[in-house]
C-alpha cells in the first residue's frame, strides 16, 4: 500500500474528503501524516482526531522560504511518501522542494486551470463573467497553481451566485475529484512521463467531470 503525506494551511475538508474515502474502503493509501504550516489549521485537529499523526512546522520561524522548504521537506521524509499531496496548502514552493518530489507532488486548486491561477478565484470568475468555473488536481511544477492535469470538475456559474455559493458549488467537486486521482495513483494508474499525465488504458472515462446541472 503506498504512503502519502497531506499538507494543510486551513481547514482541511479536502484532507477530510480522503480520510472519508479511505474509511469507506475506496481509498488503499496509508496517511502517513498530515503536516501544516499553520499551529492553528483547523484541520490537525480533524486528523488527530482520525488517529493521522500531525506535525506543523510554523514557516514564521525562518528566515526564507529554502530554510522552511528544507525543514518541511526533512519532516515530509521522515514518512517515505510515494506521494505528498498538497490539500489547501497555501504556500508558494521553492524551485528545489519542487523537483525533490518530481512526478509524486500534486495539488487542487479552485478553477479551471489555466485559468485563475492564486487567490480569490471564485470572485475573480464571477468579475470576469465565466459561465463555467470548477476546480483541477495536477501535479506541482515550480510555478504557482500550473502544471500537467490530472483531472478536472467543471460547475456552472448561475445567475445570482455569489462568491460564496460558488465556493461551495465548486467544492463539492473538489471532494470528488481529489481523491479520485489519489486513488489513480495509489493503483499505479497515474503517471507523470515527459511532463505530461499517462493515466491507464483502462482508467475510468471521468478526466473531465461536468457537474449534473450542466448535463
Ligand atoms: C480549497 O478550495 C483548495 O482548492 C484551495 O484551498 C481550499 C482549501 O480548503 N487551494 C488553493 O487555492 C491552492 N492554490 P480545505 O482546507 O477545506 O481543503
Amino acid at each position: 500500500m503506498k504512503n502519502i503525506v497531506i499538507l494543510i494551511s486551513g481547514r482541511g475538508s479536502n484532507m477530510e474528503a480522503l480520510i472519508a474515502a479511505r474509511d469507506a474502503g475506496n481509498l488503499p493509501v496509508r496517511i502517513a501524516a498530515v503536516i501544516s504550516n499553520r499551529p492553528d489549521a483547523p484541520g490537525l485537529e480533524t486528523a488527530a482526531r482520525a488517529g493521522i499523526v500531525t506535525h506543523f512546522i510554523n514557516h514564521k520561524g525562518f528566515a526564507g522560504r529554502e530554510a522552511f522548504d528544507a525543514a518541511l521537506a526533512e519532516c515530509i521524509d521522515q514518512f517515505s511518501p510515494d506521494l505528498v499531496v498538497l490539500a489547501g496548502f497555501m504556500r508558494i514552493l521553492s524551485d528545489g522542494f519542487v523537483s525533490h518530489y518530481a512526478g509524486r507532488l500534486i495539488n487542487i486548486h479552485p478553477s479551471l486551470l489555466p485559468a485563475f491561477p492564486g487567490l480569490h478565484t471564485h470572485q475573480r470568475a464571477l468579475d470576469e463573467g465565466v459561465r463555467i468555473h470548477g476546480c483541477t488536481v495536477h501535479f506541482v511544477t515550480p510555478a504557482l497553481d500550473h502544471g500537467p492535469v490530472i483531472i478536472q470538475a467543471a460547475v456552472p456559474v448561475l445567475d445570482g451566485d455569489s462568491e460564496s455559493s460558488l465556493a461551495a458549488r465548486v467544492l463539492e467537486q473538489e471532494h470528488r475529484i481529489y481523491p479520485q486521482a489519489v486513488r489513480w495513483f495509489a493503483e499505479d494508474r497515474l503517471q507523470l512521463a515527459n511532463g505530461r499525465v499517462r493515466l491507464a488504458a483502462d482508467t475510468a472515462d471521468s478526466a473531465v467531470l461536468i457537474s449534473p446541472e450542466v448535463r
